[in-house]
């Protein structure tokens, strides 16, 4: 079914109450924050959680319906952002339709339905990405990627946002789990190991290489496996997956026909003070310089797109070596909503550095705009 223009699909004073909530302010947390608070997950405080939750989900979420209403280029009006403002308004009415938060049963409810939220909104990104898709096929030659810096810097606040969303709710019902790993508060593991997520992420990503080019450079990792921090593994996974698979792709397309042997992908973990870094090295041969600034957007891709109109996107999440050109600027936005940062730095006719920083204080609180 073709999505219907917002004053067909929703009453006026939905509409209304979105634009209230939009304006409010939103209320960021820390790592640090987040880990404290449910490493006691009394039922007092999984009721403290749930009545923030009712507070700050419709803030943020109203924000981005907001925006998606008001895209340039007439990207709002394309099909597949129409979708998405819909799961927007859908879970900003759901969220708001809940009665205040009185005791646990009311909080076992409400967890119930903004994990919904969260499934309802599991497609977001490649939706917005055959939005955008759209939106490029349309546009032809004529506008050409730099002017597109609105879209950018819009996408990354909603993917910075979403980012956002998925961890509060995510770590809201996490902590309900009577026996968590050891551990684990919610989605954060307050030991982990780097080298060792790094080490399963590159497996991940070498699977994905030897499958799609029947064979794959090896990988080195040097640091200290026994060193620990607090952070979130799955974005560390996320992240450093990406990275790989970058490096891989840019080593077995320069070494594919040649006689010489892949030069293996190196990968240094280096515990600092202030940050842990991560810097994934390749012989790759590098980025011409002029790529270099489009490395970042959502527009710059260097493989063949695997997203067209036809495609079914359930079937979405099959992952592939490249092609969607968001690894790096989603892997950016995962560093910095924890305070850390993403670096490519390139040497055209030898190789890639990538520095991947996280603040291993985890006292910085979320990124929100
Ligand atoms: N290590 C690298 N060596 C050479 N080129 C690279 C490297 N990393 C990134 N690039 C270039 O930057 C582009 C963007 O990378 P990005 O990871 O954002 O997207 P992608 O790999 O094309 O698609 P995907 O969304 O599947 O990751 C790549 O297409 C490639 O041209
Ligand atoms: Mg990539």
């Amino acid at each position: 079914m073709a999505a219907k223009k917002l004053c067909e699909a929703y009453s006026k004073s939905l509409i209304d109450e979105v634009h209230r909530w939009g304006c409010l302010k939103q209320t960021g947390v820390s790592l640090k924050y987040m880990m404290e608070f449910g490493s006691r997950p009394s039922e007092r405080n999984l009721l403290i959680s749930a009545q923030f939750l009712h507070k700050e989900l419709p803030i943020r979420i109203a924000r981005r319906a907001i925006e998606l209403e008001n895209l340039p280029y007439g990207l709002s009006e394309k099909p597949a952002v129409l979708k998405v403002r819909d799961w927007y308004l859908d879970s900003f009415r759901d969220v708001r339709a809940f009665p205040e938060i009185k005791d646990t049963v009311d909080e076992r409810d409400f967890t119930q339905m903004i994990k919904a939220v969260k499934v309802r909104h599991n497609n977001v990104v490649p939706m917005m990405a055959l939005g955008v898709q759209q939106l490029k096929k349309d546009m032809k030659q004529k506008v050409v990627c730099e002017d597109l810096d609105e879209i950018h810097q819009f996408l990354d606040r909603f993917y910075m946002s979403r980012i956002g969303i998925r961890m509060l709710i995510g770590q809201h019902v996490e902590l309900h789990n009577p026996n968590p790993p050891p551990h684990c508060v919610g989605y954060i593991h307050t030991r982990m190991s780097p080298v060792e997520v790094a080490r399963n992420a590159s497996e991940d990503a070498r699977a994905i290489c030897l499958r799609e080019y029947g064979s794959a450079p090896d990988i080195n990792i040097y640091g200290d496996p026994s060193f620990t921090f607090p952070y979130v593994p799955t974005h560390l996974h996320l992240m450093v997956f990406e990275l790989v698979k970058n490096s891989l792709r840019a080593v077995q397309e320069r070494f594919m026909d040649s006689d010489k042997v892949s030069p293996p992908v190196r990968i240094i973990v280096a515990d600092g003070i202030e940050d842990v870094t991560i810097k994934v090295s390749d012989e790759g041969g590098g980025i011409p310089r002029s790529g270099l600034p489009k490395i970042f957007t959502y527009l710059y891709s260097t493989a063949k797109n695997p997203l067209d109109e036809n495609s079914d996107l359930g079937t979405a999440d099959n992952v592939t070596m490249a092609g969607y050109g968001y690894g790096l600027p989603i892997s950016r936005l995962y560093a910095q909503y924890f305070g850390g940062d993403l670096q490519i730095i390139s040497m055209e006719g030898y190789g890639t550095d990538a520095y991947l920083h996280l603040s291993r204080l985890g006292d910085s609180q979320e990124p929100l705009s």
